[in-house]
């Protein structure tokens, strides 16, 4: 096991009705509020009016950002910060998915910096201080609600990067909240975590038994409670272990004394900087063939992916084919539950190919499993054509 610190701040707040604890967060952090919201879901399954009741009941000014897409835009994060220094605010509350806790999160760090917050992205710069952050999680899939990570699409330059930026200092998680979620999300957001513990699972750090099981549980809740989740919707323990697990895959857990990997989430984001495809959905085509092009780097590892997560029998077979045969069934898995597998269900051919395979290395080589050159990257999403 390798050396580590762990931090986190964030208190989370999960279950039936835990938006209860927002009158005291307002008490905590103030009244003069930027509330951050997307296309609307949250009018129309009726979160916003139980936020707006509980802040005007405590007498709060809110300001609004609303609208702010999936794959939130550089462009939407200004005008957050903009608003945010006229008004004055006090503190931020997000209300939504990822997208947008992300552009709330670089909301909260653009506001104290005199630079330009894409600095952040483009390492330039490392954010110093941040406004407070609270969130209301919508949807399981990025983990956002509980680690500093923020992933913000320049739309001008087709540049999608990630950022270490700011903790919420809260975040509720009501599995009512994720009931009305469409199934196509529902999907994404499975694909999203299994990708998120596959990052850190495929990995060259021997004797690390605790974050190894730590992983395959998380594994294979996902995939006990996913048909579960997309049978009944409103499945109430199905959506609450989909949602636990989304935050317990990214929430500094699993790299403890663990070296990670990330090179198929960089792939992702190249795709859809250029091509604005949802995360989830850019993950499943993507991971399987990751995992066709590194296996050999560690084949005890996948050999064990496929024993202890999809129960392969391996007897009589070799490493190789057992290993295979986890691929393919985590490839199946996906394909079961709806989940696109190849870039042509988006209807992206080969014809931006090496330009996403630069942009997927914009900071040289990438991955710890098997370090990723453009070249390899272009090999990795020749296979997913
Ligand atoms: O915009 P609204 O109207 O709210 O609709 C959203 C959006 O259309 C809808 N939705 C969310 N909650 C809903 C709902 N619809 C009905 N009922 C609800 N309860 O779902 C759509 C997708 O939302 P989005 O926030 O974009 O999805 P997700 O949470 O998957 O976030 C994706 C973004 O997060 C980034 C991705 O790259 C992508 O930009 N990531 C962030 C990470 C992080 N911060 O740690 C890590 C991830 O790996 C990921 O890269
Ligand atoms: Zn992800």
């Amino acid at each position: 096991m390798n050396n580590f610190v762990y931090h986190n701040p964030t208190e989370l707040i999960f279950g039936r009705g835990q938006i209860s604890h927002l009158k005291e967060k307002v008490e905590q952090y103030g009244k003069n509020i930027l509330l951050v919201y997307g296309g609307g879901s949250i009018k129309r399954f009726g979160l916003y009016d139980k936020v707006m009741s509980i802040l005007n009941e405590q007498s709060c000014k809110v300001t609004e950002l609303p609208g702010v897409e999936p794959n939130p835009r550089l462009s939407t994060v200004k005008k957050g910060i903009e608003l945010c220094r006229q008004e004055n605010v006090d503190w931020i509350l997000a209300v939504g998915g990822g997208s947008v806790i992300d552009a709330a999160k670089a909301v909260a760090v653009g506001v104290p910096y005199e630079g330009d917050v894409w600095d952040f992205y483009t390492r330039k710069a490392v954010p110093e201080k941040a406004l407070t952050l609270g969130t209301i999680l919508t949807l399981a899939a990025t983990g956002s609600e509980m680690n500093r990570g923020s992933v913000v699409t320049n739309w001008e330059t087709k540049e999608k990067y990630g950022a270490g930026t700011t903790f919420p200092a809260f975040s509720i998680l009501d599995p009512e909240n994720t009931f009305s979620v469409p199934r196509d999300q529902t999907v994404y957001g499975i694909c999203d975590i299994m990708s998120h513990v596959f990052e850190q699972y495929f990995t060259h750090t021997p004797e690390i038994p605790l974050q190894t099981r730590f992983a395959e549980s998380i594994m294979k809740t996902v995939v006990e409670n996913a048909e579960r989740v997309l049978a009944n919707p409103e499945d109430y323990d199905a959506r609450a272990n989909i949602l636990y697990c989304g935050t317990m895959a990214l929430n500094g857990t699993l790299p403890m004394g663990v070296e990670t990997d990330w090179a198929t989430h960089s792939i992702e984001h190249a795709v859809s900087a250029v091509y604005d495809i949802p995360h989830g959905g850019g993950l499943a085509i993507i991971f399987p063939n990751w995992m066709r092009y590194v296996y050999r780097e560690n084949a005890e590892r996948f050999k064990r992916f496929a024993v202890e997560v999809w129960g392969v029998d391996p007897s009589g077979k070799s490493d190789d084919e057992i290993a295979l045969e986890g691929i393919a069934a985590t490839e199946a898995f996906f394909r079961r539950i709806g989940a696109p597998s190849r870039l042509a269900d988006y209807q992206i051919g080969d014809e931006n190919l090496e330009l996403m395979a630069q942009k997927a290395v914009p900071f040289g080589p990438i991955g710890k499993f098997k370090k990723l050159t453009s070249e390899d990257v272009a090999e990795i999403l020749r296979m997913c054509l």
